[in-house]
């Protein structure tokens, strides 16, 4: 098997890597990543494999996608590729996310289909379908109404996969999941941005009440999952991916400081983010069914092998917290300082 995965030295995209080149000794990869802030060659440290090549190139340059599909025979692309994160996309502008979520999956569609790839998998989100109300769950035919312009470009892109089905005959088939936590992930995140600042004694600054829910899955049952769509999944179809492990934001910060033995006064409630989605649950019954899916990891056993990396990673998150990293933390969150411990919801 030869596979193009995209955006593979990001947090997904290298935990992908290495999942596959530890479970199937015929698989060759070709990791074309354009290496922007997300990227990190340390992410693909210790992968020294004649099976695996790294090549940097923007999936939105025709020229760069068509260089490595002229140089090397592709039978499947998983495009991890993107810009993933939402508060980027609030507040220093979409145009980035509209060149490689939307137009950056175009080209990838249209040279898959010249090159004649046998199967192309979109990896989208459960954001694409907007926010849930107190009950119920996400499924794969739930309505996409996507809510910040990161999750509309995600669903601008599922949208030109499908069309690329239907209206070429592409192989195509998207993969939709909930929040991921796990080793690698760029600490503007939830999950390593929360655990960074605890080691560090920093606030930790949790948006508005913290009472909005995400369904939690472990990068490594995320990666089994598209390994199974990816093999046995049929033409045309969506799975949405998670663990039914929905909880409120605050439960998972004071669980980190919990793990770390830190005290719960470094939480500080902070102005929220605009147009924030309230509750994510992913109805996952139909990749359980047809695939026969579980996740191998308890969301405990998970978040304590999560927390450990970070804690014996510590260069690898301060290289990333320095430079760049600092300005990006001062812009975004100076404006939400918390002013005598309240919150600030926004109307
Ligand atoms: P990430 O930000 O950690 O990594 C993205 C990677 O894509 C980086 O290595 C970056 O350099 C690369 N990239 C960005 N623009 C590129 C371009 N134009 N050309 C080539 N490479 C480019 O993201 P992640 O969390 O690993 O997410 C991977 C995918 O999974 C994304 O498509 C995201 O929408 C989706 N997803 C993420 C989550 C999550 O919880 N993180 C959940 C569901 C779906
Ligand atoms: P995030 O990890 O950015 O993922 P997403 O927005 O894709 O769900 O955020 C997860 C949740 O945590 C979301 O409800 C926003 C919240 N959050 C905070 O409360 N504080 C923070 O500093 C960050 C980054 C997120």
């Amino acid at each position: 098997m030869k596979i193009l995965v995209t955006g593979g030295a990001g947090f997904i995209g290298s935990n992908f890597v290495r999942y596959m080149l530890s479970k199937y000794p015929d698989v060759n990869i070709i990791n074309l990543d354009a290496l922007t802030y997300a990227g990190n060659l340390e992410n693909l440290a210790g992968i020294d494999d004649r099976r695996h090549m790294f090549i940097r190139g923007d999936i939105s340059s025709v020229e760069d996608v068509e260089t490595v599909f002229k140089k090397h025979p592709v039978d499947t692309v998983v495009n991890f590729a993107a810009e993933s994160h939402v508060d980027r996309s609030l507040h220093f502008g979409t145009q980035i996310f509209i060149k490689t979520n939307i137009s950056g999956t175009q080209v990838l569609l249209d040279i898959s289909r010249h090159y004649g790839v046998k199967r192309f998998v979109q990896i989208s989100t459960d954001e694409v379908y907007g926010s849930l109300g107190s009950s119920g769950k996400f499924t794969e035919k739930s309505i996409i109404q996507p809510n910040n312009p990161y999750a509309a470009t995600k669903a601008s892109a599922d949208f030109m996969v499908r069309a690329a089905g239907k209206s070429h005959g592409l192989n195509t088939v998207i993969t939709r999941c909930s929040n991921n936590f796990g080793p690698y992930q760029f600490p503007e995140k939830l999950i390593p941005l929360m655990t960074a600042n605890a080691l560090e004694n920093k606030d930790l600054p949790v948006y508005g009440d913290g009472m909005h829910v995400r369904d939690w899955i472990y990068v490594v049952d995320h990666c089994s999952a598209i390994d199974l769509v990816m093999r046995y999944a049929e033409d045309g179809s969506i799975y949405n991916i998670g663990s039914d492990h929905d909880v409120p934001n605050l439960e998972i910060v004071k669980l980190i400081l919990k793990i770390l033995g830190k005290p719960d006064t470094l939480i500080k409630h902070v102005l929220d983010r605009p147009g924030h989605d309230r509750r994510y649950a992913m109805d996952s019954s139909k990749i359980r069914k047809d695939l026969g899916w579980k996740p191998a990891y308890s969301f405990e056993e998970a978040m304590n092998k999560t927390v450990d990396w970070y804690l014996n990673n510590r260069p690898w998150l301060e290289h990333i917290r320095s430079g760049e990293y600092v300005k990006y933390y001062d812009t975004l969150y100076r404006d939400r300082l918390p002013v005598s411990g309240k919150y600030f919801p926004r109307n």
